[in-house]
């Protein structure tokens, strides 16, 4: 069954020209035609988590915005550098903010699949295994490959941050293919994580 399927990008750097930025913005070129790739913007407004924040379970109203724009897509893609062989802490914080209410959570049966770029030669590897081990946390249907692990980033992107490389570019359509087929397996199987019980709707 052919079936438009609608992605939400999660960048991990909130960087002006960022590597991942662009990485996502080609990812969003590249989609094939019932494939559409938005960008979930500037999510810097998102507080230190503290759990004195909430109000009745609930997180600050930022959050609960973007937890509704993740709830709302199919599948979410999230692009990320690695930060000292892990996590960029401010994503971090943001899926710890998203792990609300546990277990029913914006996360939960959602399909994600990963992507990263960064200027060393690991290509975010190491970060990728840190974010998929704290995405077990959320029963989330996490794509295993292909992995899209982008080395040596600054020759491959140009000073405004977009992608040049047609390599990535073709392994970016790769993985596009695999996630939509993925994604929309997930939605055939029943496991559609937008009829779950969530607590913000
Ligand atoms: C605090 C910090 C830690 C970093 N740690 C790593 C690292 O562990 N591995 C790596 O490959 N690059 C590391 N980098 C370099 C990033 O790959 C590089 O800054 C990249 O451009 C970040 O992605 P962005 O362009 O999307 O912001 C680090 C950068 C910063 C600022």
């Amino acid at each position: 069954m052919t079936r438009n399927v609608r992605i939400l990008g999660i960048c991990g750097s909130l960087r002006a020209g960022s590597y991942n930025h662009g990485l996502l913005s080609a990812l969003a070129e590249e989609a094939p035609a019932g494939v559409t790739v938005d960008l979930l913007g500037d999510w810097s407004g998102a507080p230190n988590l503290n759990v004195d924040l909430l109000d009745a379970g609930r997180p600050p109203a930022v959050v609960q915005e973007i937890a509704e724009r993740v709830r709302a897509a199919d599948g979410l893609v999230i692009a990320s550098p690695e930060y000292c062989n892990s996590i960029p802490g401010a994503l971090k914080n943001l899926l710890d903010w998203l792990s609300f209410p546990p277990p029913r959570s914006c996360l939960r049966f959602k399909p994600v699949g990963l992507v990263g770029a960064s200027i060393g030669t690991g290509g975010t590897a190491r970060g990728q295994t840190a974010l998929r081990n704290s995405l077990l946390f959320f029963d989330t249907m996490l794509m295993g490959r292909p992995e899209v692990l982008v080395a040596s980033s600054a020759v491959k992107f140009d000073e405004q941050g977009n992608l040049k490389d047609e390599e990535v570019r073709a392994l970016l359509r790769r993985f596009l293919a695999d996630f939509t087929e993925f994604t929309s397996s997930t939605l055939d199987r029943g496991l559609d994580p937008r009829d779950r019980e969530f607590l913000f709707s």
